[in-house]
């Protein structure tokens, strides 16, 4: 399977993926004094090679001092193909740091290609004067903000991809945040049994219910696994998983019988834990005239306690007035009690002037999240409505 998942071009964040391994008691480390190898060769040349997939990797603060790693990508060949690619030869490498207590004399600096620091307004002087002319530094205000430091490094450094190594602190606050698009974990078969010893994860709040699992594979006497995170986000904020099911959305709507009076849309609606209840899409089955929303929402019980913890995402905002049914899919959400939507695409005048779906939501205080780097897919599957206002030229 391909490790080479990504966002649309234009959205805010990279795809960011978090990459471990662990004891089978979870531990990332001893507490010895040398870095405690996990994996063997072959899982370390994998590690390369998705290193060599990144734009950028990142390692926090505390992994710098603990290791001293150099985050290079070791394969001659693996850096030609990128050079070849157009990709510097080495991925940016990252480092966060609070405190800005960074050893000038680290292999970090000295090595591979270019070197950036993010911290805060106070560790910004130390950071400085301390690795000044070997890094770039940013000082993100009085506190590290996650999802500014992703802005920032879509924004400002273009990385579409990344790949997170660590350590502890890291991996847990961006898979607490919903900031993390995939997780890669390789368990090796021993204990380290240290109850000092550092654990992936620490304690706090992370999504209900289960991460999705992508891929399981041996290496050597190493196993990994790829997860997805799964369960929506809770707010206006979106996450990693929203955008994922977003996607899915998407992709649904191209299953759609090509029609000239409507559109093609896909929906999913996921419950707060990550459960998938029900998917659907325009004109499915034998209803020639069913809407994507109403589809999925069929499909699930009216008295199902999880839907007014629910998010329903659809490719194009649920209608707010249609012809074909007497309820409008707005009002079909609200019905079953659902109150989160994320959508990618805001209804055009096509068909129905001045459509507000988003308004006869929020106005019944539903949410609604409109991801916009979604909407070319979601447009896709509609460019057979030619010459229509707001349809793909
Ligand atoms: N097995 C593996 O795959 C693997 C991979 C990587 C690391 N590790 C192990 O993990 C251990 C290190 O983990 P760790 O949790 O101690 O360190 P870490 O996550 O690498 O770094 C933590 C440090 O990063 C900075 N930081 C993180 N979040 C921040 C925030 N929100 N605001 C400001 N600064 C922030 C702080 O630096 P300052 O203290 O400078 O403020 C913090 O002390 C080591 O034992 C290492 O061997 C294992």
């Amino acid at each position: 399977m391909s490790t080479e998942r990504a966002l649309p071009e234009s959205a805010p964040y990279p795809y960011v993926l978090l990459s471990a391994a662990v004891s089978l008691d979870g531990c990332l480390d001893d507490t010895g004094p040398e870095r405690l190898l996990l994996s063997g060769p072959a899982d370390f040349d994998r590690v390369d090679a998705v290193r060599a997939s990144a734009d950028a990797l990142l390692v926090g603060a505390g992994t710098l001092r603990a290791d001293n790693p150099r985050l290079l990508v070791a394969s001659a060949e693996r850096r030609a193909d990128r050079l070849a690619r157009g990709m510097p030869e080495y991925p940016l490498k990252v480092t966060v740091t609070g405190t800005g207590d960074l050893d000038p004399g680290a292999r970090f600096w000295h090595t591979g290609g270019d070197k950036l620091v993010y911290t805060t307004d106070r560790g910004a002087a130390k950071a400085v004067r301390l690795i000044g002319g070997a890094a770039d530094v940013v000082a993100l205000g009085p506190e590290l903000d996650w999802r500014a430091l992703l802005g920032h490094l879509r924004a400002e450094r273009g990385v579409r991809r990344l790949m997170v190594e660590g350590g502890a602190a890291v991996h847990t606050q961006l898979l607490q945040q919903g900031l993390a698009d995939e997780l890669h974990l390789a368990v090796a078969p021993l204990i380290v049994g240290d109850p000092a010893a550092p654990r992936l994860f620490g304690p706090g709040r992370y999504q209900e219910g289960r991460l999705r699992l992508v891929e399981s594979r041996r290496i050597e006497d190493v196993v990994l696994m790829r997860y997805e995170p799964t369960a929506p986000g809770a707010g206006p904020v979106p996450t990693a998983a929203d955008r994922h099911w977003l996607r899915t959305a998407c992709e649904l709507a191209a299953l759609c019988p090509p029609s000239e009076t409507a559109f093609s849309v896909g929906a999913v609606v996921v419950a707060a834990d990550g459960t998938e209840l029900a998917r659907g899409h325009s004109r499915e089955g034998a209803d020639p005239v069913v809407h994507a929303e109403e589809a999925a929402l069929a499909k699930t019980g009216p008295a199902d306690p999880r839907l007014p913890g629910a998010t329903v995402y659809s490719s194009l905002e649920p209608c707010a007035r249609r012809a074909s049914r007497p309820a409008p899919c707005a009002e079909l959400i609200l019905r079953a009690g659902v109150r989160r939507v994320v959508t990618a695409w805001r209804e055009p005048d096509t068909f129905v002037v001045a459509a507000d779906g988003t308004g006869v939501l929020t106005g019944a205080g539903a949410e609604v999240l409109v991801l916009p780097e979604y909407e070319a897919l979601a447009k896709a599957p509609n460019r057979h409505l030619p010459g229509r206002s707001g349809a793909p030229s």
